[in-house]
């Protein structure tokens, strides 16, 4: 997608650093990236996690697909393009927030692989944590809580993930939560103690 160029504008850089913030809130700032199709659960996975954390002393935050589209993206729809500047600028909010030191879960569909890896390369290597969370469409079109699936067979809702616009699996995620046979509970203990071997908490 060309955008247009911000010309003239040169880097500041602060007097305080991501590692003094990482300092004082006792965590490293990293992007927890939950991938998936709609309705396999990223929300909800995300929403728990942010809660388990913070019991923990941790400060994160959801950026979630629906509520941004309310505001931020709420500009955008579902065409190719513009998923990918939903993603696009997500992943730059997303970067912010791990700068300030916080752990941003982001649940987003992100169907395309190479929006989700321009996001990746924005920051360093240890700092996205690709988590594929999956289901299988069958079973999606079975539990359908928010009739979109159904209306995407239909025809009523065009460009469904999954249905009528594709979806491309993570090859190489950090993480898979498979939804269709982990609890909420057993599929957030998974990424808790993936961030405690990393040493992100
Ligand atoms: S993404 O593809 O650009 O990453 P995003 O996660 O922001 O999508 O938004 C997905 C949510 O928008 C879905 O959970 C669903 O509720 C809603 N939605 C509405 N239309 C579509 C569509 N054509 N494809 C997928 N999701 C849709």
């Amino acid at each position: 997608m060309e955008r247009k160029k911000s010309e003239n504008v040169v880097w500041h850089e602060g007097k305080i650093k991501k590692e003094d913030r990482e300092r004082f809130l006792r965590q490293k700032g990293v992007i927890l990236w939950l991938t998936g199709l709609s309705g396999s659960g990223k929300s909800t996975i995300a929403h728990e996690l942010e809660y388990r954390l913070l019991n923990m002393g941790h400060l994160a935050y959801v950026l979630d697909g629906d509520n941004i589209r309310h505001g931020l993206n709420g500009d955008l729809g579902f065409s190719p393009q513009d998923r990918e500047e939903n993603i696009r600028r997500i992943g730059e909010v997303a970067k912010l927030f791990a700068d300030l030191g916080i752990i941003a879960i982001t649940a987003f569909i992100s169907p395309y692989k190479k929006d989700r890896q321009r996001v990746r390369s924005l920051v360093k290597e240890d700092e996205f944590v690709e988590i594929y969370v999956k289901c299988s469409i069958d079973v999606l079109k079975q539990r359908d809580t928010k009739g979109m699936y159904e209306k995407a067979l239909r025809g009523e809702i065009k460009e469904f993930t999954g249905v009528s616009a594709p979806y491309e699996e993570p090859e190489n995620p950090e993480l898979v939560l498979n939804t269709e046979k982990e609890s909420v509970e057993e599929s957030v203990n998974k990424v808790l103690e993936y961030l405690k071997n990393k040493k992100i908490i």
